[in-house]
């Protein structure tokens, strides 16, 4: 592979590195790339999930015996005979812990809940075993949807932060208001739906087992993974090289896959467990459905003056987590009152959890919306009266943002969209087919959280380097953009990296989750490539035969596997000179790295970005399509701007997504989900995605960690529900109250 090589463009921005394809993209396209389930290790059983059918009640029976007598079937996992395990799975574990379901008792709380697991030498005869228990209930009446669901309040500390936010005096703020509106939105189930569900393939040797698991976070799933089976952290290998898509699935633990690391054990044989696509819908996590209330107040020429954000967000009968939609109003608009609050509804449902921008993707689709109808009621452009509330401290806290280029995101967007040729109102216009043509935009805003993360950096005598963390690449190029940060700080080409990563006996690399890998992953790497180059120059500065002798206070740089005095360029040395005149085979550099917590104490942090939208309406199909979609994005520094270009183009493709395709659909009577496949639940296919731009927009950004960079892979879709929705508006008249949007809408 021949990484092509071209300077920052102006196109990019002045910020960019180099735009270098994928590492890992050939391996991946001509299919040598190895996924979980891909591994055959000697003696492999099969593993398949029984799952209930019921929303809620008890199984009745379970024939045991006739899937016991089938042939190749080699045990079955029940309550009755499922091993303990060391931690209970009621109880969850911090810090993303959720109450996992493992066969503890003979309760059904949702439709595709393991039930039992049954064990062959084939998967054809496990397949076989698990129809065979003819799986009996007594059946509860599901609770499914709003009217059954039972309210609650969160818990006081959770994943979504607190459940009430509150900045100044509300009342005053709906008080001193000349115009006030207010709006609800529903958001829908949704569900991962990575191209390669979950799967794992267990192998025990004694008390230490390797697990080959598409994986987001390898230390802390071998830290809770050891908890549940009784062991040292240290016996857990988590081998994790390629996942074929995570969205916040694959960084939490989940049922299925301790089962089959039970069975392995139970067994001492190496079991796989690859959960069919049905099953991804249940026992995994996916977004929980949302109810929101907006409620906004404005003085007459548009200034806000009060911003209430109420989520309702639903969640299993028996775990807390919840989309912390509402919490999307805190970041943005400059209202002098804000307050955010939510609340829980139990539904016989899985738990939901993390999944592609938790929170800021069903709030902020809301939030757009009201904010355009805050601008219509004061008969404002949107893009005006999103400029007349420009918050130049975070609106929430008053704390500085350490940096925020979102004006410049809506004059690059707008312009290169052509937004000042949008009519004011809505219905005015039509393509030359008579199709109805409307505009809407949106503001993209995400944070940008830091994990403590580790790195190795070892400098070879050759003059190249083996670079290793246990990061996590999901097909987000971390494998790429991580090794361009350590080439980097190591004064290499890229091409004399060589990148070691997705295995947990490497450096912990932190989670891959929140948008905060590469910066997590990126500044360990960045620090122990630091320190490498700095017991390089050690040795030369105190080594009276190299030219750089005594350079010490007046320093070296690092460059193209050189290094120079800084006052006399003419003087270097190149690394393999130094290491072979020191008698060394390598320099290994280290580093342990968080950000400081000051930072984001005193600081806002987040990614901005404006994405505007143009949507077709057939007037009398009502059929829906996005013609043109035009991002901004401003992210502190950019490490591969090509990489960043696709991260933000897969944002942007989500947001299609959850504006016009995505939905899991519930049977009320039986709380089953009608569309548990891909042919009908929907995600944009290739006719869908119309032409797609990303703007790079340059941001430097020297507080936020010390490398700069700020997340990529949420904040896509962030702006781009709203934008499509607000289009819609534009387009038709019709304000968007749910999402989908339906044909129905819009007819
Ligand atoms: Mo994500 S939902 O931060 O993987």
């Amino acid at each position: 592979m021949s990484p092509e090589k071209q300077p920052a463009t102006s196109r990019y921005g002045s910020n960019a590195g180099q735009p270098l394809t994928r590492r890992d993209g050939i391996l991946k396209v001509t299919g040598r790339a190895t996924y979980a389930a891909d591994n055959h290790p000697e003696g492999l059983l099969y593993a398949v999930m029984a799952v209930s059918r019921i929303a809620r009640g008890r199984v009745r029976s379970m024939n045991v015996d006739a899937a016991k007598a089938h042939p190749g079937v080699v045990e079955v996992l029940t309550p009755a005979n499922r091993p303990p395990l060391f931690h209970d799975p009621n109880e969850k574990m911090p810090p993303f812990g959720f109450r996992v379901e493992v066969l503890q008792d003979d309760s059904v709380r949702y439709v595709n809940q393991p039930i039992a697991l049954v064990i062959a030498e084939t998967l054809e005869a496990a397949t076989e075993g698990a129809a065979l228990l003819d799986l009996q209930y007594d059946t509860e009446p599901a609770r499914v949807g709003r009217e059954t669901g039972i309210r609650f309040d969160p818990p006081a500390v959770g994943i979504g932060g607190p459940p009430k936010t509150a900045h100044g005096d509300i009342e005053a703020g709906f008080s001193n208001a000349a115009i006030t509106v207010e709006a609800e939105v529903e958001t829908p189930p949704q569900y991962h739906n990575t191209m390669e569900p979950h799967a794992v393939v267990a192998e025990w040797d004694g008390d230490r087992v390797v697990l080959d698991m598409p994986n987001q976070a390898l230390a802390l799933s071998c830290a809770s993974y050891a908890a549940f089976f009784g062991i040292p952290v240290e016996n857990v290998t988590i081998r994790s090289p390629f996942l074929g898509g995570g969205f916040g699935s694959k960084a939490i633990l989940n049922g299925p896959q301790i089962l089959a690391i039970l069975a392995a054990r139970m067994l001492n044989r190496p079991v796989k467990l690859a959960l069919t696509r049905a099953q991804m819908y249940g026992p995994v996590g996916h977004r929980g459905q949302t109810w929101q209330k907006l409620r906004i107040g404005m003085k007459s020429d548009g200034t806000l003056t009060a911003l209430h954000h109420r989520s309702l967000s639903a969640t299993s009968a028996f775990d807390d987590f919840l989309e912390p939609a509402a919490n999307a109003s805190l970041p943005l608009y400059a209202s002098p009152a804000i307050l955010v609050e939510h609340e829980g509804m139990r539904l016989d449902t899985g738990t939901p959890g993390p999944m592609r921008a938790p929170g800021e993707a069903s709030g902020s689709a809301a939030l757009e919306v009201a904010i355009d109808e805050a601008a219509e009621a004061c008969g404002m452009d949107p893009l005006a009266f999103r400029l007349k509330n420009y918050a130049e401290t975070e609106p929430a806290t008053g704390k500085p943002f350490s940096s925020k280029a979102l004006r410049t995101c809506y004059e690059e967007g707008a312009a290169r969209f052509g937004w000042s040729r949008r009519p004011l109102s809505a219905g005015q216009m039509r393509d030359e087919n008579g199709l109805l043509v409307g505009w809407g935009m949106g503001t993209a805003v995400f944070g940008c959280p830091h994990f403590p993360a580790e790195a190795r950096a070892t400098l070879r005598a050759d003059g190249t380097a083996l670079v290793e963390t246990g990061a996590a690449d999901m097909g987000q190029g971390a494998w790429t953009a991580l090794a361009q940060i350590a080439a980097e700080a190591l004064g290499l080409d890229p091409d004399h990296v060589e990148f070691h990563s997705g295995l947990s006996t490497l450096p912990d690399a932190g989670i891959a989750g929140g948008s905060g890998h590469t910066a997590s992953a990126g500044l360990a790497l960045n620090q122990a490539g630091g320190d490498a180059i700095a017991q390089l120059s050690d040795l030369a500065v105190n080594d009276p035969a190299s030219p750089l002798f005594g350079a010490g206070n007046i320093g070296l740089t690092a460059r193209n596997g050189r290094l120079y005095r800084r006052d006399d360029e003419s003087r270097s040395e190149s690394y393999a000179e130094i290491l072979a005149r020191s008698g060394r085979s390598d320099v290994v550099g280290t580093a342990k790295s968080n950000r400081d917590p000051t930072v984001a104490a005193g600081h806002a942090l987040y990614s901005h970005g404006a994405v505007f939208a143009e949507v077709k309406i057939d007037p009398d199909l009502g059929q829906i399509r996005t013609t043109r979609l035009v991002g901004a994005f401003a992210a502190g520094r950019i490490i591969n701007p090509r990489l960043v270009q696709s991260q933000y183009f897969g944002g942007m493709i989500w947001g299609i997504s959850f504006a016009l395709h995505e939905e899991a659909v519930t049977d009320k009577r039986t709380g089953r989900i009608m569309n548990a496949d891909l042919a009908e639940y929907h995600v944009p296919v290739n006719a869908d995605i119309p032409p797609l731009e990303a703007i790079l927009v340059p941001e430097d950004d020297a507080i936020v960690n010390p490398i700069g960079v700020k997340g990529v892979g949420e904040i896509g879709i962030t702006g781009t529900v709203g934008a499509i929705a607000n289009a819609v508006w534009h387009a038709t008249g019709n304000r968007i109250r749910k999402f989908p949007i339906r044909i129905e809408d819009v007819l």
